[in-house]
């Protein structure tokens, strides 16, 4: 039986393994994927258990997309986005040696869950609260999809400047104060908790803007709840996880000599999956 996991801390939140057991039994593939609380010690002797075979794929998350990257031996990622979420290993066809590969498949999440409700970026004034480890897929993802700016707070103002440096053209804005927007991001982790209240000024934000949160569990933070009393659009980060998943399980499925890999059913009954506690 094949492994996977989805490490983190904390990781009992995480929905990763209904949706991956449900793929894999989809799939007819002989496979279990576990979630597990790891420390930041835990990181090199849990990648080399990918190199030794024990395991067969890792999804990381929270707070460890970053501190993978020094057990990993090639990087597939835009470098600027500095996050891997998606861990394999990748045997040389010519030399029969292995490399455990990082991928980040936060991009593709984020993208395809706007077309997945046809929001065009392009031309649009795009406002970014946070700066934590999901935030510089976001602006990689966005930088693509050619808005006319990207505006970014966050409360420690270091890391907004950290991000900065690598996205020159991020407009900073002070915590707490406001800009002119048609879309809002919050990716910052406020809103995990059910009392989590983000500084923002609502009344002065104008109408018919597009509030998305990258936190999809509670369905509803009060980010969102406040933005829908106002009659403004609303979307939490469910589709990006379950296109995060998907992009994570084509790559685990690629066969040697292959490159499609399977991608998995997105429908009615895998969104059930993420619905009941
Ligand atoms: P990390 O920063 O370790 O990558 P994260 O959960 O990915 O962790 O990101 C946390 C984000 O939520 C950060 O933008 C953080 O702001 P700081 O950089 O100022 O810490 C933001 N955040 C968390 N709690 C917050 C709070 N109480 N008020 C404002 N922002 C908060």
């Amino acid at each position: 039986m094949k492994k996977y996991l989805v490490i983190g801390n904390p990781i009992d939140h995480s929905l990763s393994p209904r949706l991956h057991n449900y793929w894999f039994k989809e799939n007819n593939i002989k496979a279990v994927y576990e979630k597990k609380q790891v420390q930041e010690t835990d990181l090199e002797g849990i990648i080399s258990d990918v190199r030794d075979g024990k395991i067969e794929g890792i999804n990381v998350t929270v707070p460890f997309k970053k501190s993978v990257i020094p057990f990993l031996d090639k990087l597939e990622i835009p470098e600027k986005s500095q996050s891997v979420n998606t861990i394999y290993r990748e045997k040389s066809n010519i030399t029969g040696s292995c490399k455990i590969i990082g991928r980040n498949t936060d991009i593709l999440g984020f993208k395809n869950s706007l077309e997945h409700i046809k929001y065009n970026i392009k031309g649009k004034k795009i406002f970014i609260l946070g700066a934590g480890g999901v935030t510089s897929s976001i602006i990689y993802a966005l930088e693509e999809m050619e808005p006319s700016i990207i505006m970014l707070t966050n409360r420690t103002k270091e890391k907004a400047e950290n991000l900065k440096k690598l996205f020159p053209r991020l407009k900073l804005v002070k915590w707490g104060d406001i800009e002119n927007f048609d879309m809002v991001i919050n990716t910052t982790s406020l809103g995990l908790r059910e009392n989590d209240k983000i500084p923002l000024k609502y009344d002065e934000i104008g109408s018919d803007k597009f509030f998305y949160d990258v936190i999809y569990n509670p369905k509803k933070t009060n980010f969102l709840l406040e933005a829908e009393k106002r009659g403004h659009q609303v979307e939490n980060g469910k589709m990006m996880f379950v296109y995060q998943a998907q992009e994570a399980f084509r790559l685990w499925t690629i066969a040697p000599n292959e490159r499609s890999g399977l991608l998995p059913s997105i429908n009615k009954k895998v969104l059930q999956l993420l619905e009941n506690d």
